[in-house]
């Protein structure tokens, strides 16, 4: 019996994946690894260990490409012990290189596109046979339909689910658009049976997932009424969204920060800059001022609400006092949370053909930007001390008797376990004091009502 079992394991084959850039390549990296379940592979922790590497690649930021195709060549050892290795290079540089990653790095075995990854199980048929598999194409079927049902089994408390791809915005700097298409809304009806199932394998948080979430719109369906509807599920403790455009902005998703009981008080927002100039140029379609003014509603419906942003510097054009109108609309906002970066010129979109900021520049100006974030973000978690919040428990922490969660305002929360009344459950949320602020993270104890 035992001798059996061990075959049946040692038939199964090894897949690893290494994901980069944002939480949407987070779940596709989760559901391809599904996909290639079915063609006999299990999921491994190192490129050592794998019949099969899979690089699901970010392109948003500089050089990306090139990164890939250092990664790969690292992966070169492994090829010449191993000739039946096979490697694969998915996601947004997979899109934008196609085919010429197979002829710069000939140990590729396949490429496959954001949009296409539910064909993986059709492609590696090609690929067992010796092929070279390519798609890169935005096809007509939904992924989403193809792809095998979600039976992973038990699984962390907190999810993202995808429920929008792609970008018609096409801001002069951003390669999303091209990578990823066009805005696409995933059916209501699908994205509440997948919800129900991840909560019956034990997830209590979901984040809603979209280039432009709050563009969601499927018949009568938009973001707000997802949220509703996620609110009705039992099981379900906390729903949050991301990321969202300015301009898609509705009355009714200001509203629910209000309202809905299981929406969490934390808006990811992006401006990118605070110079009606820059925004201009950025094709932003809006202003500093209406930013402001929406931020300003947002507060109004849920005042203890955590602003989160990102930010470019040194986009081509942008002099010092349009810097310094970014920084005044910092002040102005006082974020909890900020992503920031410099330019950086992404071949095919239209900045990218613009004089540049000199790079000295840039990087003082990304310096003062990042001080300013850090010193809000310091500030309001300082404010937490001394405040009850509730935890949602995702693991073990690294010190005995200590575990760590997540609050409303996603701190990242370290809770000692009380010394009387036991462990703390990871997928329970708890009361938690907050006794003291570090650099990344809050510490407390759990209160008992
Ligand atoms: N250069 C620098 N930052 C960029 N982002 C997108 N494209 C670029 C670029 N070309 C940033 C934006 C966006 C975030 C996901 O990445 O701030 O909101
Ligand atoms: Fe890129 Fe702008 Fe679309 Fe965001 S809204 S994905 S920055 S084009």
């Amino acid at each position: 019996m035992r001798e059996k079992l061990v075959a049946v394991m040692s038939n199964k084959k090894k897949l690893f994946i290494k994901t980069y850039g944002c939480q949407m390549n987070v779940y596709d990296s989760e559901r391809m690894a599904e996909a290639l379940g079915t063609s006999g592979y299990d999921p491994v922790g190192t490129p050592e260990e794998a019949d099969m590497i899979l690089l699901n690649t970010c392109h948003i930021r500089e050089k990306a490409a090139e990164k890939i195709y250092s990664e790969l060549g690292r992966y070169r050892p492994l090829k010449d012990a191993k000739p039946d290795l096979k490697i694969g290079v998915a996601g947004c540089v997979a899109q934008a290189e196609g085919a010429e990653i197979m002829q710069r790095q000939p140990m590729v075995d396949l490429v496959v596109g954001p949009q296409t990854y539910h064909r993986l199980p059709e492609m590696m048929k090609q690929v067992d046979a010796g092929q070279k598999a390519l798609d890169t194409d935005f096809p007509e079927e939904d992924k989403f339909d193809h792809l095998p049902k979600r039976d992973l089994p038990k699984r962390g408390p907190s999810a993202f689910l995808t429920v929008q791809e792609g970008c018609d915005k096409f801001c002069a700097f951003c390669v999303v658009p091209y990578t990823r298409g066009a805005e696409v809304s995933r059916s209501p009806g699908r994205i509440l049976r997948e919800a129900q199932d991840l909560v019956e394998r034990g997830v209590r948080e979901i984040n809603l997932l979209g280039q432009n979430v709050n563009a969601y719109q499927n018949d009568d369906w938009g973001l707000t009424q997802l949220i509703w509807a996620l609110n009705d599920i039992d099981g379900l403790e906390r729903i949050r969204f991301t990321t969202s455009h300015p301009n898609d902005m509705t009355d009714d998703l200001i509203e629910a920060h209000g309202s809905c009981e299981k929406l969490m008080p934390y808006l990811h927002l992006p401006v990118q800059s605070g110079s009606d100039k820059v925004l201009k140029g950025m094709n932003r379609q809006h202003t500093a001022e209406q930013y402001i003014r929406l931020i300003e509603r947002f507060r109004d419906a849920r005042p203890d609400i955590l602003i989160s942003g990102d930010f470019i510097v040194g986009f081509p054009g942008e002099e010092d006092v349009d810097h310094q109108a970014t920084m005044d609309l910092i002040r102005e906002v006082n974020y909890g949370q900020a992503y920031s970066f410099k330019y950086s010129a992404r071949p095919g979109t239209p900045a990218a053909e613009r004089a540049f900021v000199a790079a000295e520049v840039a990087d003082v100006r990304l310096q003062e930007l990042q001080a300013l974030i850090t010193q809000q973000q310091r500030a309001l978690q300082e404010a937490m001390v001394g405040q009850k919040v509730k935890v949602l428990i995702e693991k073990k922490g690294r010190l005995q008797g200590q575990m760590i969660g997540k609050s409303q305002h996603l701190h990242a929360v370290h809770v000692a376990e009380p010394a009387i009344g036991g462990a703390l459950n990871i997928g329970d949320i708890y009361s938690v004091g907050i006794i003291k602020s570090e650099t990344n993270s809050l510490g407390g104890e759990v209160i008992h009502t």
